[in-house]
């Protein structure tokens, strides 16, 4: 049976009669089928399972990108029901920031690029309540998806470094037929944005298939991802990256692990995707 809690009391209490390990997935709702894969991943690894659906105002850089989330809560309990999911935590703003909360968790150079420079705050807002979930949940296990692939590396090294106890899992991302990774932000595309969006997808594919022609030279995938994202008038490609798969540092030429990534505007909606080489 799923449990749906709203307060930081009630969330602890269900927490002390549960069974361990404990796999957390948070979110921020608006649940698709690439959510539905982390609790998945939760339910064949974790004894119990724990949601947090929690639309968290500290990340987003834009008030009208945050009034603008698209939220439906009877839906993404029902899917968490659906799926198994054994306590959900929703909780006010109040109840994540109390009264009084004056904490900031700052991510140091692998926060810094990419999503960090074009989102300012950003970073500071996930980790900052990403400490909080973990700090409360106290889980063995939390998944979280890798088409947010330098979240998932902002959230490992804030766990290594203030020795939480949680291990991170990233989870490949899901995508719909035509390559599109699955993100809550895709309602907001209208229809020829939503036929644009694909896009994104080929051009890393061109980026690896490039790399796996041969091509070492970064600036050169980087024009190659540049050369397919051109070929669709609508896309405006906010960065398109090849960095060190573990810094995250722009790179010269690729002789190791290598993370391709991009951030494309479709109209008003903004994308992000990664291909992780090799
Ligand atoms: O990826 C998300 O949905 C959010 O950034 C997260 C990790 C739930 C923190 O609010």
């Amino acid at each position: 049976m799923t449990r749906v809690l709203r307060t930081r009391v009630e969330l602890s209490q269900a927490l002390a009669a549960v069974e361990r390990p404990v796999g957390l997935v948070p979110t921020m709702g608006w649940l698709h089928e690439g959510h539905r894969s982390l609790l998945r991943r939760a339910r064949g690894a974790d004894a119990t399972t724990v949601v947090t659906i929690f639309v968290n105002p500290r990340q987003f850089n834009q008030a009208s990108d945050y009034t603008r989330y698209p939220r439906d809560e009877g839906r993404d309990l029902a899917i968490c029901a659906e799926e198994g999911a054994d306590l959900i935590w929703a909780p006010s703003v109040d109840e994540v920031y109390v009264p009084g909360f004056d904490t900031t968790v700052s991510v140091g150079a692998v926060a810094e690029p990419l999503e960090g420079a074009a989102r300012p705050g950003h970073f500071e807002g996930v980790a900052t309540v990403v400490a909080i979930l973990f700090g409360l949940v106290r889980a063995e296990h939390a998944y979280f998806g890798q088409k947010d692939a330098q979240q998932v590396m902002v959230i490992r090294r804030m766990a290594l470094d203030l020795a939480l106890p949680t291990e991170v899992v990233a989870c490949p991302t899901v995508r719909e037929p035509d390559g599109l990774a699955l993100s809550s932000r895709n309602v907001h595309l209208a229809p020829p944005e939503r036929a644009a969006a694909p896009i994104l997808h080929a051009a890393l594919l061109a980026g690896r298939a490039a790399w796996e022609r041969g091509e070492r030279s970064a600036k050169a995938l980087r024009s190659e991802m540049q050369r397919v994202l051109a070929t669709e008038p609508m896309a405006r490609p906010d960065y398109v990256s090849c960095a060190d798969a573990e810094t995250l540092r722009e790179l010269d030429r690729v002789d190791g692990p290598c993370l391709l990534s991009l951030a494309v505007w479709l109209g008003a909606t903004r994308l992000i995707d990664n291909e992780l080489l090799p």
